[in-house]
């Protein structure tokens, strides 16, 4: 058995009275040991074409596919609220999408465009990207497929191009959730002789192959092209020593920030990378998660706005420093 710690104070009962201190509001508060600020949140985002219109995503109840004009009054909104960071995710008409997915660096595509004219109508807020190929494969995968097989080596050029792309449109954060071995440190060589010194990168380090996916590739329009799974490049659920390992690869290869994804199925993930390493851990709140909560909320199941603090809280008593969130807007607006 583990031996006690000589510090735990802990006296027999009824010296200790646990209840003491929760005897009000005030006394509550004095020892509270995790907060969750606005400081806290990455507000991921999806884009459409076309013009002051939105189409909502079935399975994400109370999220909306936005145009470029929408979502520039979304980010001033979120930077009004405080919310330091977008993330921008591309719905992908269909007749762009091939096999080798070159609107992925397409400076002109639909993320690329939001990005130039979110930079200009709101320079306060930090905007983050997504780089990975599946919004622009023919084959729903983050990888290029060649003979029914993701190609590593090639999918890291293409990714890398994407990625300079989003650093030349201004993008201040490139979130590779690729999963493809070295793209980390490719990206950041691009990143540094092309003079993009200052783009960070926020690694998805340890990203596992979730189910927890399903209602993001109804957003994206990922669903009904993606064949098979991504087994062979996501990490397996039964893993936990796995994402040490991953983790270090990337910060050694360059990255600034890693993030585990999703969050709430693997809280024990985040506790061992934010204890391992000195580096800022991110969590994923995906796109299952949130419609979880809110398909319940609004069914009366569950208080919403109560279960949403409190799935971000564990988040901060896990060890992360922040969460990206479809709740992000929400929460700003609880803690106003
Ligand atoms: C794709 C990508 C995914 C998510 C973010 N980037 C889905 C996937 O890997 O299939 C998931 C986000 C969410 O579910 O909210 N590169």
């Amino acid at each position: 058995m583990a031996e006690r710690p000589q510090n735990m104070a802990i006296g027999p009962y009824p010296s200790t009275r646990f209840r003491r201190m929760k005897a009000s509001d005030a006394r509550r508060r004095l020892i509270r040991e995790h907060v969750v600020t606005v400081d806290d949140l990455i507000w991921p985002v999806f884009l459409r074409d076309g013009e002051d219109d939105e189409t909502p995503v079935a399975s994400m109840p109370g999220v909306s596919r936005l145009t470029i004009d929408r979502a520039v009054k979304a980010a001033r909104r979120a930077a009004d609220l405080g919310i330091p960071v977008i993330c921008l995710f591309p719905y992908t008409d269909i007749s762009l999408k091939t096999e080798l997915c070159e609107e992925a660096w397409n400076p002109n595509n639909l993320s690329n465009t939001a990005t130039r004219a979110i930079k200009e109508a709101v320079p306060e807020i930090a905007i983050m990207t997504d780089v990975a190929l599946d919004p622009y494969n023919i084959n729903g995968h983050d990888g290029i497929v060649r003979n029914g097989r993701i190609v590593n080596d090639e999918s890291v050029e293409a990714l890398t191009r994407m990625a300079l792309a989003q650093a030349k449109a201004g993008a201040d954060i490139l979130g590779p959730s690729d999963m493809m071995d070295g793209r980390i440190g490719a990206m950041r060589s691009a990143l540094e002789s092309d003079g993009h010194h200052e783009v960070a990168i926020l690694s998805y380090a340890a990203k596992y192959a979730s189910a927890f996916y399903g209602p993001f590739r109804d957003a994206v329009g990922a669903s009904g092209l993606l064949k098979g799974d991504k087994q062979t490049y996501q990490m397996d659920p039964a893993n936990s020593g796995e994402a040490l390992r991953l983790v270090e690869r990337d910060i050694r290869d360059g990255a600034d920030m890693v993030m585990v994804k999703p969050g709430m199925p693997y809280l024990d993930i985040c506790r061992r990378v934010s204890d391992a390493f000195e580096v800022p851990v991110m969590a994923y709140q995906v796109s299952g998660e949130y419609a979880m909560i809110k398909g319940a909320a609004d069914r009366g199941w569950i208080d919403g706005d109560k279960a949403m603090m409190e799935s971000l809280l564990a988040f901060k008593r896990a060890g992360c420093s922040g969460i990206l969130t479809y709740f992000a807007p929400k929460v700003a607006e609880a803690l106003a």
